[in-house]
């Protein structure tokens, strides 16, 4: 007890923190010491709700013991091996049992560390297809307003979050289909929206503004998680996809939110029917244990890159830790618990009881939207004049000192509990949300 005391109580300033208002936390920090199940503890030993499973990520819920096990045992087996022109067997194995998961012949799987390293691989996965195919001209990308691809330089060319772009140049060429968030159509939706099938048709705009043979690659994520849930509307993926065949532009889903049974699927493109020719994932990989990520690509993608001198390096693309041994033991021992406990479909079953529960906060003070679909849901708020996002930040706060956590983004409340939340959880998290909603001003 003693040393865990001692370690809760750190020096806070030589920690620059990620996507936080460094100065506001320090102020008044928010400490988790421990994980279990579907709940966090504080550094004070107060038992916090997941509502978020962390950052989207622990989908099997926390301090999984198959895990930990398989990760120690790793670590004494081959603790490293390196990942350029050497393998390691759990590396092919991993692969293996994730391009089982994913849709047919989308199944050549490439490993990275993170969302945003699957997502600047896949968009020089896409850029690579088309050289080698002597489509060359083929360079620009195209994101969507709104859209979030994590922080590296082709992950913020391709979003449209403006505070994540404003500061940092882009790459030359990239262009942004409209977001589809339409709350004056679609407010107080469950599942897709009826309205905005038509936005996708903003990629015909784009062609007949930069030419087809200057596209390399469109991509959404199918449900827009960080910016504050978006959901594709209907008929609007499947628009996308028919424009892209129609000019030879790949279509790229963003995953690193959705993959891994949030929706009640293994993968999003499942549950709509719409099949990319890449798509990204990380996070819920390795139930977020393990830093690591994967980009899977058609075989066809994989084939077209497959050219020149056999000798010669395909795709001039990695990192240290793709397919990293520990990554890898920690992946498997997660898709073991996805299938022996039905988490990757259990969305499903649990959906229409999450649904009720959120759309019970309808009427609350300042809800202007509520939206769900899988496990996810929104709370969308009326902004305070002159102070956007400070209204659903206050809402965060006090949910958390009253034992439940969720995410914001600005006036956005996002929840997405692990997928072994059960109902009394679902209760809670609600409650402590319509608490706070009446109490905040
Ligand atoms: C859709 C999407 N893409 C990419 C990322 C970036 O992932 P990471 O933070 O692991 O780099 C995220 C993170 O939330 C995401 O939601």
């Amino acid at each position: 007890m003693t040393a865990h005391t001692l370690r809760n109580a750190p020096n806070l300033d030589p920690y620059f923190m990620p996507f936080t208002a460094n100065r506001q936390f320090k102020a008044a920090p928010r400490l988790i010491a421990g994980a279990e199940g579907m709940h966090y503890i504080t550094v004070d030993g107060r038992r916090i709700v997941d509502g978020s499973a962390g950052l989207w990520c622990v989908n099997a819920g926390h301090g999984r013991q198959t895990i930990a096990d398989a990760v120690a045992r790793q670590l004494t087996t081959l603790d490293y091996a390196p990942s350029f022109q050497m393998g390691h067997p759990l590396a092919f194995e991993f692969a293996e049992r994730l391009a089982e998961l994913a849709p047919p012949e989308l199944d050549r799987v490439f490993f990275t560390n993170s969302g945003s390293e699957s997502v600047d691989t896949a968009l020089k996965i896409a850029l690579a297809y088309h050289r080698a195919r002597g489509e060359g001209t083929r360079t620009r990308l195209i994101g969507r307003e709104r859209g979030y691809h994590g922080v590296g330089f082709g992950g913020i060319t391709v979003g449209g979050i403006v505070g994540n772009r404003r500061v940092f140049p882009q790459l030359a060429g990239a262009d942004h289909l409209r977001h589809t968030h339409d709350l004056a159509r679609n407010a107080f939706t469950r599942g897709q929206p009826e309205h905005g099938a038509e936005l996708a048709d903003d990629l015909e705009r784009l062609v007949a503004l930069h030419g087809a043979e200057t596209i390399a690659a469109v991509i959404v994520e199918p449900m827009a998680g960080s910016t504050g849930v978006l959901i594709s509307p209907k008929g609007y993926l499947e628009r996308l996809r028919a424009i892209c065949d129609k000019h030879g532009i790949l279509l790229i889903f963003d995953e690193v939110i959705t993959g891994f049974g949030r929706l009640g699927t293994p993968f999003a493109s499942q549950f709509f029917g719409v099949k990319p020719d890449l798509f990204t994932t990380a996070k819920g990989i390795t139930n977020g244990s393990v830093p690591m990520g994967a980009v899977f690509a058609s075989r066809a993608i994989y084939d077209g890159i497959m050219k020149g001198p056999e000798n010669l390096i395909e795709f001039a693309h990695g990192y240290t830790y793709s397919g990293h041994p520990v990554a890898c033991a920690a992946g498997l021992a997660t898709l073991d618990i996805y299938a022996a406990e039905g988490l990757l479909t259990r969305a499903a079953e649990m959906a229409p009881y999450w649904e009720e529960a959120l759309h019970s906060l309808r009427g609350l003070p300042h809800v202007i939207d509520i939206r769900n679909i899988g496990l996810v849901g929104a709370v969308e708020l009326e902004s305070r004049p002159g102070a956007p996002g400070t209204r659903a930040y206050d809402v965060m706060v006090d949910c958390f000192g009253r034992d439940t956590l969720i995410r914001v983004t600005g006036d956005i409340i996002a929840m997405s509990p692990p997928l072994i939340v059960e109902r009394s959880h679902i209760d809670t998290i609600v409650a402590s949300v319509a608490d706070a909603l009446k109490r905040i001003a």
